[in-house]
């Protein structure tokens, strides 16, 4: 078996996390001592369908499963309740019963799709992500959240659905267009202010990546493990997001989400030093790294951005918890009313 890292997550169900390189190749054989042998609905886009379907199919045969391959149109405007039936309706007329299972072979989009499918047919069913973007590797293959899009906004349908084994191919995550890869760091970047592990290893440069996605993993490992379903601590998780949420809307989601995130995290960084919640040191420092990631300028205004948050899940009534950055490996919530969301994103022009 191949060299690779693993980290266990202990929530309501317990899962571990495989991270290593040259995986894809070997899905089958290690999931095989988690999910019994059954018929497996590979969910997957046209674009990943196309570098890694053959392979990660013909792992699950060998493994002694009987997979089926239900493909969509990659891209977030997929995400939605239109394809999400499409999906149902496959595992349906596939006879896919409650002792089978799901595996999202793909990207955010494709992870939190499959995840829903996954988390409703039958009640649900079990459920493998094996994550081909940063974005998923680092953040959206773990924790069980899970959703689709509606017009009104992102991922307004879901449900919190642990998948039962992750498989990570760093190498792949290393080998993707330079694009994709750049979007994930925006997950990246949050994990470095929220973890100062993360921030010390791009800080110091020349990182393995499979370190890297380690860390980014461990972590939010310990947070879904207080509070696997957002009632506290796993909200620190959306820094940046909400702000993020409404410049992918805005954008008519041209925008992606990676690069939404790190536009979203330099804007609270800016309220968290605006408010003199950060010091002068820790925001030079921040700034330092954050050039390290060519975050894309906003292109809205901070009114564009308040009005388009308030469909935002993490309103509760007249108020949202936003997350400030304290220092580096140290942010907090903070309640504000969405009547001043708009001083809150006023760096988002900087
Ligand atoms: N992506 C944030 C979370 O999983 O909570």
């Amino acid at each position: 078996m191949k060299n690779y890292k693993t980290v266990t997550v202990n929530t309501g169900k317990s899962y571990p996390i495989f991270i290593g390189e040259n995986l894809i190749n070997s899905v089958g054989e290690l999931i095989s001592s988690l999910v019994d042998k059954c018929k497996i609905a590979v969910i997957t886009d046209d674009t990943v369908d196309a570098l890694f379907g053959d392979k990660v199919m013909l792992s699950l045969k060998t493994a002694g499963y009987v997979p089926v391959k239900f493909v969509f149109k990659h891209g977030e405007e997929s995400k939605n309740l239109s394809t999400y039936a499409n999906a149902i309706n496959f595992l349906a007329e596939n006879e896919l019963t409650r002792t089978d299972a799901v595996l999202a072979l793909g990207g955010g989009v494709v992870g939190d799709l499959a995840g829903f499918v996954s988390a409703t047919y039958l009640r649900g069913i079990k459920y493998i992500q094996v994550p081909t973007t940063l974005l998923s590797a680092t953040d959206s293959s773990v924790g069980g959240k899970t959703a689709v899009d509606i017009p009104s906004g992102k991922n307004l349908v879901g449900a919190f659905c642990q998948p039962s084994v992750v498989v990570c191919d760093s190498l792949v995550i290393k080998n993707l267009p330079k694009t994709v890869f750049n979007d994930g760091m925006g997950e990246v970047l949050k994990y470095a202010l929220l973890d100062e592990k993360v921030f010390s290893l791009i800080e110091n440069g020349d990182y393995d990546l499979t370190d890297l996605i380690y860390l980014c993993v461990d972590y939010k490992r310990k947070i879904v493990e207080i509070d696997e379903f957002e009632k506290c601590e796993r909200r620190l998780l959306n820094l940046g997001h909400t702000p993020a949420h409404a410049i992918e809307k805005l954008s008519n989601y041209t925008v992606t989400h990676g690069n939404a995130v790190a536009t979203g995290v330099k804007i609270m960084v800016e309220y968290s030093f605006n408010e003199k919640i950060l010091s002068h040191g820790e925001y030079a420092r921040i700034c330092k790294v954050m050039e390290k990631f060519n975050i894309t300028p906003c292109s809205f205004s901070a009114k564009e951005l308040a009005l388009n948050a308030l469909n935002d899940k993490k309103r509760s009534g007249e108020n949202i918890k936003i997350i400030v950055v304290n220092k580096v490996g140290d942010c907090g919530q903070k309640t504000v009313a969405v009547s001043s969301l708009e001083k809150v994103f006023y760096g988002c022009n900087r």
